[in-house]
């Protein structure tokens, strides 16, 4: 059914951290609507435990948090992008603080009654940094965030409304410099897609993981954004690497369970299933090492071993101290008959977070006038080839930051002429729903077992052969149906799975996330060279 059309200054995608923070602050300047595909409340930032990295404290420094950046992305981070976001965080956080989140706080050592904050400890920090609530960190950020956005006059925000496709002069034929007018959305509940003409688009859409077979990430996680930019002519950049996090609970009862890193920050050891602390010998920092050296690591005991799963060890800490610092792990794992503080948790590795993304500056511009992209979506040079843990919320925080800004500077004229609307033309309802269901489930496990932790040029062009087959059955079914939400992820995971391989297959080296037994060192010649790939026109 074709809908109505409707005018803001800023449509924005997507209700994560990012999104909102963007929508908090945009709307000092203009009207704001934000559209999102479930409930406001579902993103990946809801379920984010460890917490925000910025320095706040004496003992660490700006370029101490810019070193470990720098080292966990492996040659590949901007130096520049990393500089500039570190020095920026203390006064987001400040900001975040303000809006009312309630980080963690101790009593200072040594000064009874006296409080600060309490910074965590994960993969790759030299120094405590992680600001945090709890083991909920997400979970109060958007709670305190949506609470002040709906208590704003100029946000308006839509649940279950889906972005379709983006707007552009170019698709519509018109002359002149190519740019974006707005975005095509789907309200579920009246199988409507309405037209949102704007001055901006905002694409604050999260991450992938759902591309994957297992993933810590929630189901919204289908890499909308970029395959919509994609979709636009946007280049993409640095989509090989896809980050695995270590620990994900292991329990056939438990979809996407996160274990922490800050629960080996507080000292847990992964050990094989004979009880061996397998890190030992990998890495100077053992089971605290990057993500990588660490997913690899568990990847390897499990191939060795035959297990399907290995174990996270934190008995030996005292049971309060555990429960006290991990009350929604502890909590969890108990509801599956799993007692933390006397046993060890098994865990596996899953796809957890994109490095690469839409390419933007630090203000969020992409190539196309008029739109822009914030939080995990975006590619701004601050990962490289693997994001130290929890810089995702301080990018994200950032990103939305400077691109109200530059937009409130900068203030693109609307585009006066009408925006059309669309068209569904003769499709039918669609007849053979496991076509989807079908397709969905093979690009997961394709992905998880082509183009997973470890890959090889082999298993990487059988995955390009079938993947381009998929996208061309998805394109055939794509235009003689009406869009449904499944049908538009699908086509989603699909494209984005196509660009993830695509990327993996023009690296010819091993380099932080992107791993190949056929070149298993890292090329200085491909040192400081992103994987940039532009839509042909
Ligand atoms: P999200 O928070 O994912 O929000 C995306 C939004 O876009 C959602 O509202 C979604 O519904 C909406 N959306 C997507 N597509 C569409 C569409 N087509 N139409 C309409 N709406 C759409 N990072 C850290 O820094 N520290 C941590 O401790 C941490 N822990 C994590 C734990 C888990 C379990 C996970 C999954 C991630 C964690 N991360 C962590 C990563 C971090 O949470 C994310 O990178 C960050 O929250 C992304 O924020 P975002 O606003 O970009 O996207
Ligand atoms: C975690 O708590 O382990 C997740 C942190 C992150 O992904 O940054």
């Amino acid at each position: 059914m074709n809908g109505e059309i409707r005018q803001y200054d800023y449509v924005v995608v997507g209700s994560g951290v990012a999104g909102l923070m963007f929508a908090l602050k945009a709307s000092r300047h203009g009207s704001v609507v934000i559209v999102t595909k479930k409930s406001s409340v579902e993103s990946s930032t809801n379920y984010a435990q460890g917490g925000i990295a910025s320095v706040t404290s004496d003992e660490d420094s700006f370029d101490l948090h810019v070193r470990d950046t720098l080292k966990a992305g492996a040659g590949l981070c901007r130096e520049d992008s990393v500089r500039s976001i570190v020095q920026e965080g203390p006064a987001r956080i400040q900001e975040l603080i303000e809006l009312g989140i309630r980080f963690s706080e101790r009593e200072v050592p040594g000064h009874p009654g006296a409080r600060e904050l309490d910074l965590g400890r994960e993969g790759g920090h030299s120094k405590r940094r992680i600001l945090h609530a709890q083991d909920m960190t997400g979970r109060e950020i958007e709670r305190a965030l949506l609470a002040a956005a709906h208590a704003e006059e100029q946000i308006t925000i839509l649940e279950d409304h889906i972005a379709v496709d983006l707007i552009t002069s170019a698709k519509l034929g018109r002359p002149g410099p190519n740019r974006c007018l707005g975005v095509y959305v789907l309200e579920k509940a009246a199988a409507a897609v309405h037209t949102y003409a704007a001055r901006a688009v905002i694409l604050a859409t999260g991450g992938c993981g759902k591309v994957y077979l297992y993933t810590t990430n929630p189901d919204i996680a289908t890499g909308d954004g970029v395959a919509m930019a994609w979709r636009a002519g946007v280049p993409v950049a640095n989509m090989e690497f896809i980050q695995f996090h270590p620990t994900c609970l292991y329990h056939p009862k438990a979809k996407s369970f996160l274990i922490s890193e800050a629960v080996r920050g507080e000292g847990a050891v992964l050990r094989a299933l004979d009880g061996r602390e397998f890190m030992e010998g990998q890495h100077e920092l053992k089971s605290l090492a990057p993500r990588d050296v660490v997913a690899r690591a568990i990847d390897a005991e499990m191939k060795r071993s035959g297990s399907d799963h290995v174990s996270l060890d934190i008995t030996h800490k005292p049971a309060p101290f555990i429960i006290r610092r991990f009350p929604n792990i502890y909590r969890t794992c108990l509801e599956y008959g799993l007692d933390i503080t006397k046993e060890p948790i098994p865990v596996v590795p899953a796809a957890h977070y994109q490095c690469g993304g839409v390419v933007t500056d630090l203000d969020g511009r992409t190539a196309l006038p008029g739109l822009f992209a914030i939080g995990e979506v975006a590619c701004t040079g601050l990962h490289g080839a693997n994001r130290l843990a929890s810089n995702s919320l301080l990018e994200a925080v950032v990103g939305a930051h400077r691109a109200a800004a530059s937009l409130e500077r900068d203030r693109p004229e609307a585009d006066r002429t009408l925006v059309p609307r669309w068209e569904s033309g003769d499709a039918q309802d669609p007849d053979e729903l496991v076509v989807i269901a079908h397709l969905w489930d093979e690009i997961r496990r394709l992905m998880w077992d082509y183009v997973g932790i470890v890959r090889t040029t082999r298993r990487l062009r059988r995955a390009q052969t079938r993947i381009k087959n998929i996208l061309e059955e998805i394109q055939e079914y794509y235009w003689d149906f009406v869009v449904t939400a499944d049908l538009l992820e699908l086509r989603n995971i699909a494209t984005v799975a196509d660009l993830i391989v695509r990327c993996a297959t023009a690296r010819p080296e091993s380099r932080g996330l992107h791993y190949t037994l056929d070149h298993p060192e890292p090329d200085p010649a491909w040192a400081q060279r992103d994987t940039v790939l532009t839509p042909e026109r």
